[in-house]
Formats: structure tokens, C-alpha cells, sequence
């Protein structure tokens, strides 16, 4: 496999609390990897060491074939930027444009101070994510998913060679989810940029995920294609598996009552 990060016996704790104890994990180029896993497990924890914003206890990252964990801080800021983000909170500044959130990474990460260069750039990206024209609008003044959208669009504007997502359809409606998911899927197929995605959405994620990695007791306890993964035999796999289906059958019966 041709991996653009491979993560090696990443080893994370704070104080007695053993969060990542020995996970490897490879994300192939071009392509969606998602980690799916209970919740504490671990998986921003593994997000953040991956993008260099913490360090871990032991093991390493290897990004295009250079380990970031060893890095001093100047060579860690150039590794990163290879990276583009969403948070799991991800907030846009509220006291900022749309306009001007989506310019911030481009002047800050980017050097970049040609004004009509960076609002060429901006106005690209919203027509980009179907939200044209919004440049002048506040954070205040979107719905939750457009404010997601407009966060896609800010990590867009670098042209990272890999995206994360941590938990980018947590609070929306399973239309919106699925148009973020499809928003994904976009960036993969047409800018060709990998992506990693965390998610509690199951269904979201055997849909778009090219290979999947289970996170639990702080390592990988399973990955591959989607079908290896749903085949896959790990007890507390299986039991996550059903209880992620026995809720979507949950909400099935609710759609049927109404
Ligand atoms: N900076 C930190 N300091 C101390 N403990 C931390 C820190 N960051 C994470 N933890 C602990 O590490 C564990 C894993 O946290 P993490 O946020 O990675 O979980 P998660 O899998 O992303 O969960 P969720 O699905 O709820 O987002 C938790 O027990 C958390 O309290
Ligand atoms: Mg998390």
C-alpha cells in the first residue's frame, strides 16, 4: 500500500490514563480512511498527534515517509501544512466574515497578502461548496450545516494534501450528514486529497470510507475495506456494530409512527 501516513506503535497517556497503548494504522494516499470507535477511545487523541499538536509518549507518524514525531517545532509547522482540519468542535470566528474566515488560513498559513487574489480564492470555494455569494454574511446568520460547509471551504482554501475530519456530521440531521458525507466524498474524487474522517456516523461511513479502522482499547482491532471490517470477527466490534444498527433501526420506527 502506498501510505501517505503511517502511524507506529503511537503509545499516548496523560497521568495514569493510558489512552493509545501501541496503535499502528495506515492511510492510504487518495483516499478515505475513517476510524470509527466508542467514545474516549482515543480518536482525537490519535487526530491530534497525527497533525503534530501533540506528541506522542512513544512511536511514531510518518507523513510521506518523514516521522513528525522527532521533529522540532519549525520542521513540525511545515509537515503541516500538508494538513487541513475540521475539528470536532470546529468553530468559524464568529466576529469574522464568512470572507474573512475562509481568507484567515490563507494569510496566516499561506503568507498571502494580495487581497483580490484571496477573494478570487474564496469566492471559488463557496461556488465550490454550493453556498455562493455568502462572502459578506456572519457565522450567526448560517444554519449548522452551512456553517460546516463554510468550515470545509476554510480548509479547502490551502489545498491540503490530506483533510481530517473529526466527527464532521455530529449535531446535524441525517440530510444534512449525508451532504457533508457527499461534500467528502467531492473533495476525495475531485481534488484527489486524502481524507481521514472520525465518526459516530456508521451508515455515513461504510458508505463513503474506502478503508476503516476500529479503535478500541487503544489500538487498531481491526481494518480494511468496509467488507473486511463488517465481517470482521472482534468481539467488541461486533457488539458496536449491532448497537450502531439496532439504532438506526430505533429511528426507522420512529419515521414509521409518524
Ligand atoms: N489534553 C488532555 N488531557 C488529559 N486527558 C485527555 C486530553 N485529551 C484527551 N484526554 C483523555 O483521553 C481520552 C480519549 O479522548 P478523545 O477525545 O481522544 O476521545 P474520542 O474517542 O475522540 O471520544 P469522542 O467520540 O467522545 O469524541 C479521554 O479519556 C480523555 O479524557
Ligand atoms: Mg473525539
Amino acid at each position: 500500500m502506498d501510505a501517505i501516513v503511517s502511524v507506529r506503535n503511537l503509545t499516548k497517556s496523560f497521568g495514569p490514563v493510558r489512552v493509545l497503548q501501541g496503535l499502528d494504522m495506515d492511510f492510504p494516499r487518495g483516499k478515505i480512511t475513517s476510524i470509527i470507535g466508542q467514545s474516549g477511545t482515543g480518536k482525537s487523541v490519535l487526530f491530534k498527534n497525527i497533525i503534530g499538536i501533540m506528541t506522542p509518549d512513544e512511536g511514531s507518524i510518518l507523513v510521506d515517509g518523514e516521522d513528525i514525531a522527532g521533529l522540532p517545532e519549525g520542521e513540525k509547522r511545515r509537515v503541516r501544512r500538508k494538513f487541513g482540519y475540521a475539528f470536532q468542535d470546529a468553530a468559524l470566528f464568529d466576529s469574522m466574515t464568512v470572507g474573512e474566515n475562509i481568507a484567515f488560513p490563507l494569510r496566516e498559513v499561506l503568507g498571502m497578502k494580495d487581497r483580490k487574489a484571496m477573494q478570487r480564492i474564496v469566492r471559488e470555494k463557496l461556488e465550490w461548496i454550493d453556498l455562493p455569494g455568502i462572502e459578506g454574511k456572519f457565522p450567526s446568520e448560517l444554519s449548522g450545516g452551512m456553517r460546516k460547509r463554510v468550515g470545509v471551504a476554510r480548509t479547502l482554501a490551502v489545498e491540503p494534501d490530506i483533510l481530517l475530519f473529526d466527527e464532521p456530521t455530529t449535531g446535524l440531521d441525517p440530510v444534512l450528514s449525508e451532504s457533508i458525507n457527499a461534500l467528502i466524498r467531492r473533495v476525495n474524487e475531485e481534488f484527489g486529497i486524502t481524507c481521514i474522517v472520525i465518526s459516530h456516523d456508521i451508515i455515513g461511513t461504510f458508505h463513503i470510507a474506502h478503508r476503516i479502522g476500529f479503535l478500541a482499547d487503544g489500538a487498531i482491532q481491526a481494518a480494511g475495506d468496509p467488507g473486511e471490517v463488517a465481517r470482521a470477527e472482534h468481539p467488541i466490534l461486533r457488539k458496536f456494530l449491532q448497537n450502531s444498527f439496532t439504532d438506526l433501526r430505533l429511528d426507522c420506527e420512529d419515521e414509521e409512527e409518524e
